[in-house]
């Protein structure tokens, strides 16, 4: 039976997820909620939303089913848990929480509620993910035992206005953001095609220098100094995982902000901003063009124009060949998709997640695989290096 959701932040990002959420035959209806006026009415009038709220805690008194987590990312971990005690599905924006604390709680209170808890990880649907997926499960990696994930997104790729939205008039103090306590955009690709789960962590931090003075430990809310962050991972099955967490960085984030390297005995995958390759002992392909993803043809200029003038920034990428798109429903072609094809597959897998009760690819389990290791490796950098022993909350039940 189909169900509600209530979108919690009517800010740049949810935009693209509530039509998502309206078009799903699974879907009776979508409502938002933002504690600034303007923007929860501004949503309401753009996307025709007739139930509005002015904050969280009164959505989680609602009769709504589910609520999307949509709020600045320090906020994700104790609104999840809030709403799973209130008895509501949860999808939830990355990270999945700040603390390890805050993640323990929402596994505990998945595993007492039977609710879905699902975190929206883009990496996990970008087609090098996808690609890598496919080569491990036909054996082509030999044995996969190292893997690099990088997060380029320097602060001038939309950040600063990213964080004044969010933060208010405190937002220097936001907007330091410790880099690995964001992980999932690198470790997550990672994991989701190794499935070997971290066991510890070295990590070094560059302590920022930017005239800026914005990774400023006194300022800072997060008490954060390092833009950038490498990690050197070691996990279970006794590989290597190499991440980096980069926010000053020379690189076209428009073009490609996550990538990946995958190194097996048999072969290694290698992605840049443009150029893929899958390689052997002796051969070299170039996989380019599968990972390239392309606006649809029902996305037409005519119709993306409509969606510029109602959503204020657009995503017009559609799907790579590596998408599955027969498991999507009717009408999501015409829709903007988001982080290389991401978007549509994320919304689709907690809606069907929640309608067959079973678990979502990206679940609490999984979603703490992504995110716990970032947290240990920032205390990690914290401490020169020290190698820390990261906890594993363990795979989902069956
Ligand atoms: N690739 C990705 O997965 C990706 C990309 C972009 C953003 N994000 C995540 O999406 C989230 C939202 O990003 P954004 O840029 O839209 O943020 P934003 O600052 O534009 O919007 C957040 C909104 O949430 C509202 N809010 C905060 N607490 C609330 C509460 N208790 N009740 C009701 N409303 C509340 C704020 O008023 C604000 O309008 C962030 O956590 C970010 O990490 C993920």
């Amino acid at each position: 039976m189909a169900f509600s959701i209530g979108i919690i932040g009517a800010g740049e990002f949810a935009e693209q997820f509530v039509p998502l959420f309206q078009l799903h035959p699974d879907i009776s209806d979508v409502a938002i909620a933002d504690l600034i006026p303007e923007r929860r009415e501004d949503y309401a009038k753009r996307f025709g939303i007739e139930r509005v709220f002015a904050s969280a805690d009164e959505m989680f008194n609602s009769d709504l089913d589910a609520v999307g987590i949509f709020t600045q990312r320090w906020t994700h971990g104790e609104l999840a848990v809030k709403a799973l005690r209130a008895g509501k599905h949860v999808y939830s924006a990355v990270p999945m929480a700040y603390s390890t604390t805050e993640i323990g709680q929402i596994i505990a209170e998945v595993r007492r509620s039977g609710l879905v808890y699902m975190m929206g990880e883009t990496s996990y649907y970008n087609p090098a993910a996808i690609y890598g997926r496919q080569r491990q499960q036909d054996g082509g990696f030999g044995r996969l035992f190292y893997a690099e994930g990088d997060y380029v997104h320097d602060m001038d790729h939309g950040f600063y206005t990213a964080f004044q939205r969010g933060g208010g008039e405190n937002w220097r103090g936001t907007a330091s953001y410790p880099p690995m306590h964001y992980p999932t955009h690198s470790l997550g690709g990672v994991l989701s095609v190794t499935q070997d789960p971290i066991t510890s962590v070295s990590c070094l931090g560059v302590e920022d220098d930017h005239p800026d003075g914005i990774f400023n430990r006194e300022l800072s809310i997060f008490g954060n100094s390092f833009s950038n962050q490498t990690a050197l991972f070691q996990t279970k099955s006794g590989g290597a995982v190499r991440i980096n967490e980069m926010r000053r960085v020379g690189y076209p984030t428009h073009i490609r902000e996550s990538r990946f390297r995958f190194f097996g005995t048999e072969a290694v995958f290698e992605q840049t901003a443009r150029v893929s390759a899958w390689q052997t002992k002796h051969t070299y392909e170039d996989v380019s063009d599968l990972l390239q993803v392309r606006p649809t043809a029902q996305l037409t200029a005519e119709r993306a124009a409509v969606f510029a003038a109602d959503v204020k920034r657009v995503f017009l990428g559609g799907y790579s060949p590596l998408h599955d798109r027969s498991r999507l429903p009717q009408g999501y072609d015409a829709i903007p998709n988001g982080h290389e094809g991401s978007h549509h597959f994320l919304a689709a897998d907690f809606v069907e997640a929640v309608i067959t009760r079973t678990m979502p690819s990206v679940n609490a389990w999984v979603a703490a695989r992504f995110t716990v290791p970032g947290i240990l490796a920032h205390d990690s950098s914290l401490a020169g290096g020290e190698r820390l022993m990261v906890p594993d909350f363990g795979d989902a039940p069956v």
